[in-house]
């Protein structure tokens, strides 16, 4: 059910590929490694600390056999089914090594094997390697918070109120109002995949916050490279229009942090405007792509909107102190305390998000398919109950880079292939209804224009003749593609 066109593979020099395997995982790995030594360091368990020093020395291997090439070894059975699939796929493959396989199987399999080293232990079975990051850089997010906090509630309010201006609105006039909110909600969601943690792991506060605000989304307008939402809010426009009484949306989640936190808000912004009834979020299963929602981030995220003002008023934490994570640190010297209207403003966020999430309209849905080695061309025959049920939605929403390379199989498609084709079995015919919000962090990209792929190229840092698609690599640029699957 694979893609016949050829994927990225690590052996490929001028891809990002190559690049990913040789300089960012090594840095991924050493910061789990610190990671655990921190934990250990503030640990008196002795039982506890013993296994955290034999997980770091299964971490120091790994990192061993990427940086020497050795063959990728089979994954310890830790009693989930899909080692299994893991192992004959690596069989399959013919047992390669490091710098001469599929990236996007090696990449999940690097976190699926650093996963059992942690679901193997008795102390640190659900110990995320990477939530001290994802909460501290969700800390540095809080200009944007609170900038799309308020944003989100004169929207809501306005809404709500009906107001004078909008009766004075022509239909038409107040259609195409409603279209474009539509538009900046998932403007706003879309850019929110820009801060992802396995990229960027030297961005600064400053770096951060340019990414995130409305200037920058203005601006970042023409970077989105093809763009497909306005066949989206048809498709849910027109089940409203119809009466559909359940009108489902699922997201299929991409980052924890400032981006879960834009889907949450773009997710209620659906269900106030009744362009859905029902919104399915689907996280992953493991510790994954470092900055990737698990369900226990959904409820930290939760709790710190809960309570804005201790959240982001904490202060620097030892991580942010030894200079390890840029993020971390200079957010501790930014922290001024949240003002009470700052702080009013997040709340309101929370006191909707708990609403929906108590009247049963927000719900969290985990499946292991997420966290498994192949790409979504996989989905209709290897889960076909997971198939089935989100053909009932509307709109599947998948957000960010990941997510994009999987629909699309992670392969060296022409980039003016359409969407839909890129998509395989998922495309049309498959009963599923797919956008994927993606900002550009990997060589795959599809429905460009013809000359475009070109002319990005051309551009100062695009690659130029060097044979790889750098324009491509950075988030910078952005797709907004859709495929009608009904
Ligand atoms: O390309 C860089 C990269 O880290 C890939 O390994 C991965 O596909 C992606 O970015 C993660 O980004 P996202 O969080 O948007 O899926
Ligand atoms: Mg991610």
């Amino acid at each position: 059910h694979d893609t016949k066109t050829p994927p990225y593979a690590t052996s490929d020099k001028t891809s990002f590929a190559y690049i990913s395997a040789r300089d960012r995982w090594p840095v991924i790995i050493t910061g789990a490694i610190d990671d655990v030594f921190r934990t250990l360091s503030e640990s008196n368990d002795a039982e506890k600390n013993a296994e955290g020093k034999r997980i770091i020395e299964d971490l120091v291997a790994l990192k061993y056999e990427l940086q020497h090439d050795r063959k990728l070894s089979p994954i310890r059975d830790d009693g989930t089914p899909d080692v299994a699939l893991y192992n004959h796929e690596l069989e399959a493959l013919g047992t390669p090594s490091w710098f001469n396989v599929p990236w996007l199987f090696s990449e999940c399999y690097l976190y699926k094997r650093m996963s059992t080293s942690f679901s193997m232990s008795q102390h640190w079975k659900s110990y995320d390697v990477f939530a001290r990051q994802k909460n501290d850089t969700f800390r540095s997010s809080r200009p944007a918070v609170y900038e799309i906090a308020t944003r989100f509630k004169d929207l809501v309010n306005g809404l709500a109120a009906k107001t004078e201006e909008a009766a004075n609105k022509t239909p038409e006039e107040h259609e195409e109002a409603q279209r474009l909110l539509f538009v900046e909600m998932c403007e706003i969601c879309l850019w929110g995949n820009a801060t992802d943690l396995s990229l960027l792991t030297s961005l600064s506060y400053e770096d951060i916050q340019k990414l995130q605000g409305a200037k920058a989304r203005k601006e970042s307008e023409k970077n989105i490279l093809a763009n497909d939402l306005q066949q989206a809010y048809d498709t849910l426009k027109k089940a409203r229009d119809e009466g559909k009484k359940e009108r489902r949306v699922d997201i299929v989640l991409d980052n924890s942090g400032f981006e879960l936190y834009v889907d949450l808000i773009l997710a209620s912004y659906l269900l106030t405007s009744g362009l859905a009834t029902l919104v399915v979020l689907h996280p992953k299963s493991i510790p994954w792509f470092v900055s990737d929602v698990l369900p226990s981030d959904f409820a930290s995220i939760l709790g710190a909107l809960a309570n804005p003002k201790g959240f982001f008023a904490a202060s620097s934490t030892p991580a942010a102190e030894d200079g390890k994570d840029a993020a971390a640190s200079s957010s501790s010297t930014a922290a001024a305390p949240l003002s009470d209207a700052e702080a009013a403003d997040i709340s309101f966020v929370f006191s909707q998000l708990a609403q929906h999430h108590a009247e049963g309209e927000l719900l969290l849905r985990p499946n292991r398919f997420w966290t498994h080695g192949g790409s979504f061309w996989r989905l209709p025959a290897s889960d076909p109950e997971l198939h089935e049920d989100l053909k009932t939605s509307e709109l599947v929403i998948f957000k960010g880079d990941l997510n994009y390379r999987k629909l699309t199989g992670d392969a060296m498609w022409d980039p003016t292939t359409p969407f839909t084709e890129a998509i395989g079995p998922l495309g049309p015919g498959s009963g599923v209804n797919v956008m994927a919000l993606r900002t550009c962090k990997a060589d795959v990209v599809v429905g460009l224009q013809p000359g475009l792929d070109e002319e990005l190229r051309a551009r100062e840092g695009g690659g130029g003749d060097s044979g790889s698609r750098k324009w491509a690599w950075s988030g910078q640029y952005a797709v907004v593609s859709y495929s009608g699957g009904k």
